[in-house]
C-alpha cells in the first residue's frame, strides 16, 4: 500500500453524517431491508431484478459461474436490449414522453421523445442491415454528444451488434488500433463537433485513422457542424441519406441473454487498452436497477441528467442503458461547462426543472474554483438527488456539492465502479443510508465487497488494503475482447486462491466498517476521472526521436485528482532544447492518445530510478512529483541517482 496519496490518508478522520430526511425516505426506491434480503439469497434477489425487463423467453438458471471467471446470468433467457429501452415503453402508452431533452452547445435543442426515438433507432437498423451488419458484427461509433450517438448504439443493439465506441477526444491513432482490435466494419462519425464555441473536426481525424484499415467497409457521417468534409467514392455515407429513407418498421429479434452488447476500451497496465466485453440481460438488469435505487429515478416525474461522455462508461450504462430501461426523461448536453459562460450546467437545470444530476468530482472542484455565486444565481430548486462518480470525491468538495448545488439538504450519492463492473457497485442509497462526506460507503443489495490485505485476508475496522469483489455480479464484464488470458490475469489472478475480483484500487474500512475508496494502486492513472495507464503515456514519449526513456507518474492535483507528470531523458543535444522541446513532447503525447493525455509537467532528468532488477520506482518520482520529502531508496541499484535528478531540477538543468 506504499503507493496511495498521502493527501487522502486523513479522510478517515471524517466524521459528519446526513441521514435521511423522513419525507425522502418515505417515498424512497431503495429499501432498507433489501440488504438483509439480498444476502439470504442473491440469485432470487437478482433474479425479482431481472423481472424490471421484458424477457421474450424467461431464462431457466439465475446463475451459471461453473465456467469462473466467465459468468452466465439468466441462463437461457432471451430479451433484446433496444426494445427493453424504447419500444416497451411506447407499447405501454407512453410514446408521447420525452426521453431526452438534447442541447446542443450553441444553443439549438431538439426533444425527442419515446415514439420519436422507436422510429429513429428502427431507421437506423435498418439502415445498418442495409450495409450487411448483422448480429455479432462490430460498429465503431465515434461521434459527439448528439441523439445519433444514442440512436447507433441502440440500433446496433437492437440488431445484436456490438458497438464499440470511442471517446471523440482520442487521437487517429487511438481510434485506429480501437478499429483494428475490434475488427469494427462500420464506423460511424460525424462531420465535425461543438467544443468550447467552436466547429472542430472530426471526419478529417476519422479518415487519417482508417487510412487502410482492413476491416472498414463503410463509413457513416452525420451532419452535425455543416463544414465541408471529403467524402470517399464507395466508403463514406451521409446519415441523413442513408437512414432517414429508410423505414420505421423494424422487428426486434430476442437475442440470448449472453449475447454481447458491446465492446469499451479502458486503459489497463500495459500499453494497450482493453477491450471490455459486455452482454446483455445481466448488464441491463443491473444498469436498470442502480439507476433506479441509487438515484431514486421515478418515471415521468424526474428529469435525469448524466453529464458523462458516452464516451465512457458512465455515458453507456447512465444515459444510455440504465435511465432509457427506466423510462427516463433525461438532459443530453453536447458541450463543455462554460460555454459560452461558467453558470452554464446552472442554467440548463434551471430550465430544464432537472431533479436528478450525476457528475464528476473533477468537475465539482471545477465549479468550486469558479465560486459559489455562480451556482447562486440560478434556481436549483428542482434538484432532489446528486451524484458522484469517477474518482474519489474529497469531503470538502462533497460538502461543497451538496451545500451550494443541493442547497444543503438533497442526498449525495458517491457511486463507485468501474467499466468492467458494468454498473454502480459500492453507494450510499437516498433515503436509506446516513451519507457521509467522501465515502461510497457500502455495497449495494446484492453485490459483495471486501477490503483484503496482501494475502487475500479480509482486514478489521479501521483497515486499508485491497478492494475486491468477492461474488459474481450480473453486469460484470464477460472478458477482454480477443485475450481470455489477460483477462484471468489481470483480475483474477491476484487473489486466485480465493477466487476474488481483484479492481486495482486502495480501500479503508473506516470505524463504522463504511468502505473509504483511496485510488488506483497499479500502474493507472486517473485524470479528472479518466483512467490512462502510466504505460501508455510512456511509450508515446519513446515514440518521439528525441526521448531516450521515459517514466510517467500521476501526481495529486487538486482540480484533476491527479495530473501526469513525465520524467524523460533526452537524447544527446535535445537535452539542451529548453522549454520549447518539453512543449513538443507535450504535444506529441497528445498527438498520440488525445489531448486528455497530455502530461501536466515534464521534467527533463539524467538518470531514472531502477531497482536491480531494473523496474522504474514510481513511488519515489512521485515524491518529486508531489514536491515531498524522498522516500526510502535503499532498493535502488544506484542510490545517488535521486540526488543527482532533484540537483538537476533545481538548478533548472
Ligand atoms: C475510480 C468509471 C473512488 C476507481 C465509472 C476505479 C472511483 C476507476 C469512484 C474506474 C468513486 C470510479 N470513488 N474512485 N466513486 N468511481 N473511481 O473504468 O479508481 O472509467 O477503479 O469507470 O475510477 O474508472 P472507469
Amino acid at each position: 500500500m506504499t503507493e496511495q496519496s498521502p493527501a487522502l490518508d486523513n479522510l478517515l478522520t471524517e466524521n459528519r453524517t446526513f441521514p435521511p430526511t423522513e419525507e425522502f425516505a418515505a417515498q424512497a426506491n431503495a429499501k432498507a431491508d433489501w440488504y438483509e434480503k439480498a444476502d439470504a439469497d442473491r440469485e432470487a434477489f437478482w433474479a425479482e431484478q431481472a423481472e424490471r425487463l421484458h424477457w421474450d423467453t424467461k431464462w431457466s438458471q439465475v446463475l451459471d459461474w461453473s465456467d469462473a471467471p466467465v459468468a452466465k446470468w439468466f441462463v437461457g433467457g432471451k430479451l433484446n436490449v433496444a426494445y427493453n429501452c424504447v419500444d416497451r415503453h411506447v407499447e405501454a402508452g407512453h410514446g408521447d414522453q420525452v426521453a431526452i431533452h438534447w442541447i446542443g452547445e450553441p444553443g439549438d435543442t431538439r426533444d425527442i421523445t419515446y415514439a420519436q426515438l422507436k422510429d429513429e433507432v428502427s431507421k437506423a437498423a435498418n439502415a445498418l442491415i442495409s450495409l450487411g451488419v448483422g448480429s455479432g458484427d462490430r460498429v465503431a461509433i465515434q461521434l459527439p454528444m448528439i441523439p445519433e450517438a444514442i440512436v447507433a448504439m441502440l440500433a446496433c443493439a437492437r440488431l445484436g451488434a456490438l458497438h464499440s465506441v470511442v471517446f471523440g477526444g482520442f487521437s487517429p491513432a487511438a481510434l485506429r488500433s480501437r478499429v483494428d482490435d475490434a475488427e469494427a466494419k462500420v464506423v460511424i462519425t460525424s462531420d465535425g463537433q461543438y467544443r468550447r464555441g467552436k466547429a472542430a473536426p472530426m471526419k478529417t481525424n476519422v479518415d487519417e485513422a482508417l487510412d487502410g484499415a482492413p476491416s472498414v467497409e463503410k463509413v457513416i457521417v452525420v451532419r452535425r457542424t455543416g463544414d465541408d468534409v471529403p467524402m470517399r467514392e464507395g466508403r463514406d455515407l451521409w446519415w441523413h441519406e442513408l437512414v432517414d429513407s429508410q423505414s420505421a418498421e423494424h422487428t426486434p429479434e430476442a437475442f440470448d441473454s449472453e449475447h454481447p452488447l458491446f465492446i469499451l476500451y479502458t486503459s489497463g497496465t500495459t500499453g494497450k487498452p482493453k477491450g471490455i466485453l459486455h452482454t446483455s440481460g445481466g448488464y441491463l438488469t443491473q444498469t436498470a436497477y442502480t439507476h433506479h435505487i441509487v438515484f431514486d429515478h421515478k418515471p415521468g416525474e424526474d428529469i435525469y441528467w448524466c453529464t458523462a461522455d458516452i464516451g465512457w462508461v458512465t455515458g453507456h450504462s447512465y444515459i444510455v442503458y440504465g435511465p432509457l430501461a427506466n423510462r427516463a426523461t433525461q438532459v443530453v448536453y453536447e458541450g463543455t461547462p462554460n460555454t459560452p459562460h461558467e453558470g452554464r450546467h446552472w442554467e440548463i437545470i434551471q430550465n430544464n426543472k432537472v431533479s436528478i444530476y450525476y457528475t464528476a468530482p473533477t468537475l465539482i472542484r471545477t465549479f468550486m474554483k469558479w465560486g459559489e455565486n455562480i451556482p447562486a444565481e440560478y434556481d436549483l430548486s428542482s434538484l432532489r438527488v446528486l451524484g458522484s462518480v469517477g474518482e474519489p470525491i474529497n469531503p470538502e468538495a462533497w460538502m461543497w456539492y451538496r451545500d451550494n448545488i443541493g442547497a444543503g439538504k438533497t442526498p449525495v450519492v458517491d457511486t463507485w465502479w468501474q467499466t468492467e463492473t458494468g454498473s454502480i457497485m459500492i453507494s450510499p442509497l437516498p433515503g436509506v443510508t446516513a451519507a457521509k462526506p467522501g465515502s461510497a460507503q457500502r455495497p449495494l443489495p446484492g453485490i459483495s465487497a471486501k477490503v483484503v490485505d496482501d494475502s487475500g485476508t479480509e482486514v478489521g475496522k479501521g483497515g486499508g488494503g485491497y478492494l475486491v469483489l468477492d461474488k459474481p455480479w450480473p453486469s460484470m464484464l464477460r472478458g477482454i475482447w480477443g485475450d481470455e488470458e489477460r483477462y484471468r490475469d489481470t483480475y483474477w489472478s491476484r487473489f486466485a486462491d480465493q477466487g476474488y475480483y481483484f479492481a486495482g484500487d486502495g480501500a479503508k474500512y473506516d470505524n463504522d466498517g463504511d468502505i473509504w475508496l483511496l485510488g488506483r494502486v497499479d500502474d493507472v492513472m486517473n485524470v479528472s476521472g479518466h483512467r490512462i495507464s502510466t504505460t501508455e503515456v510512456e511509450s508515446a514519449l519513446v515514440s518521439h526521436p528525441t526521448v531516450a526513456e521515459a517514466a510517467v507518474v500521476g501526481a495529486t492535483d487538486p482540480t484533476t485528482g491527479q495530473g501526469i507528470v513525465a520524467f524523460v531523458i533526452l537524447r544527446g543535444s535535445a537535452a539542451e532544447g529548453g522549454e520549447e522541446a518539453v512543449q513538443e513532447l507535450r504535444n506529441h503525447v497528445a498527438k498520440e492518445i488525445g489531448p486528455i493525455a497530455k502530461p501536466r509537467q515534464i521534467m527533463v532528468v539524467p538518470e531514472l530510478p531502477k531497482t536491480r532488477s531494473g523496474k522504474i520506482m514510481r513511488r519515489l518520482l512521485r515524491d518529486v512529483a508531489e514536491n515531498r520529502q524522498i522516500g526510502d531508496v535503499t532498493t535502488l541499484a544506484d542510490s545517488s541517482v535521486m540526488e543527482l535528478i532533484s540537483s538537476g531540477l533545481k538548478s533548472g538543468k
